[in-house]
């Protein structure tokens, strides 16, 4: 089997390290690189990472790098076709993703410095919270076309949509097609709308008091495995939601999936990075997909744009 690129992911904590995980997994990359500032620890878990191959059956270079502040290391990562930003805080119980705006866009504005320098041509995926906000800066920072730079938590938001349907109803996920858009804070748009379960909507299966329940609790999804953990934040599910757009990139393929992109006139709104369903392939976003949603969906996803434009026009000060 042929296996192919580079692929980056900064930050070697818990979401960064799974991804990592992953990806190297999938068997279909020359060489994951693994970085962080924390001396050494990359180095371990890339070494750790490598002894799965042989019980594993992976073959895929895992390679882990300690950076510097002043972009030591970053050469390592070099001419990387694909680089996941992970870096950065993530929330302690009672925090919303946007307390960690001051120190994320310092860590996320430096990272995004080196990747503009060493991988002038990756597709970048920024993970790092707060998501929307970050993604934009890291889209200022590089500089590069917007379609190269997309955010991850459509994905995750999705699949948590349809964990909560699923497991309310007693179906295997796979029976349940959701999306959710908006941004990845308070204005999240879980979509009722189009939400089918074995084909059927939504609607025709549960009263309209269960499907707002599971939307508010799709909302309160982060904040819930937050409160869980109490030191940190979920990883699990968000590194297979990254790692699967690192894929879809990667083999071109062309998937619909929901994640942060450009919207540039799409749902009447235009000039702000937001959850909307896009079409992922080589060179990122090929298109960013216009679904046929309900008034009040669309009042709603258009309600998420101008909560989170003002944030991103204000991390360029940050
Ligand atoms: N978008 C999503 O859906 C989603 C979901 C979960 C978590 N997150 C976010 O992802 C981020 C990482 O979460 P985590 O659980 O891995 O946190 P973590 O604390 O386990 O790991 C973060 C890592 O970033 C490293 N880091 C800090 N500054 C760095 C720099 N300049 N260069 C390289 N590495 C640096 C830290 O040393 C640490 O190892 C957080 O901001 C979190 O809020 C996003």
């Amino acid at each position: 089997m042929t296996r192919k690129g580079k692929v980056t992911v900064v930050g070697a904590g818990f979401y960064g390290s799974t991804t990592a995980q992953r990806l190297a997994e999938y068997d279909i990359f020359e060489e994951v690189v693994l970085t962080d500032i924390i001396e050494v620890k990359p180095e371990g878990l890339a070494l750790d990472m490598s002894q799965s191959r042989s019980i594993e059956g992976f073959e895929t270079h895992v390679t882990g790098v300690t950076t510097g502040p002043n972009g030591e290391g970053y050469d390592r990562t070099e001419g990387s076709d694909i680089v996941i930003i992970t870096a950065g805080m993530p929330r302690k119980p009672g925090m919303s993703r946007m307390d960690l705006i001051e120190t994320n866009a310092k860590i996320v504005r430096q990272v995004a410095e080196q990747v503009a320098k060493f991988s002038p041509d990756a597709v970048v995926i920024v993970v790092s919270n707060p998501l929307d906000e970050m993604t934009a800066l890291t889209a200022n920072v590089t500089g590069f076309p917007k379609p190269r730079v997309i955010g991850q938590a459509g994905m995750l938001d999705t699949a948590r949509f349809k964990q909560k349907v699923a497991d309310r109803i007693g179906v295997p996920t796979s029976s349940v097609k959701a999306i959710t858009l908006g941004s990845h804070g308070d204005t999240m748009v879980p979509v009722p709308s189009m939400v089918t379960v074995d084909d059927m909507p939504l609607r025709d299966v549960l009263d309209d008091a269960t499907i707002e329940e599971l939307v508010q609790q799709t909302r309160d999804g982060g904040a819930e495995i937050v409160a869980l953990l109490k030191t940190g934040s979920a990883y699990y599910a968000p590194s297979a939601a990254a790692a699967r757009m690192v894929r879809a990139v990667a083999e071109d393929s062309g998937e619909v999936m929901p994640v942060c992109a450009w919207v540039d006139g799409q749902y009447g709104i235009s000039g702000v990075y937001l959850g909307v369903p896009a079409r992922l392939g080589a060179g990122g976003i090929k298109e960013v997909v216009e679904l046929p949603l309900a008034d009040d969906e669309v009042a709603a996803l258009r309600e998420a744009a101008e909560a989170v434009r003002s944030k991103q026009a204000d991390v360029e000060n940050l």
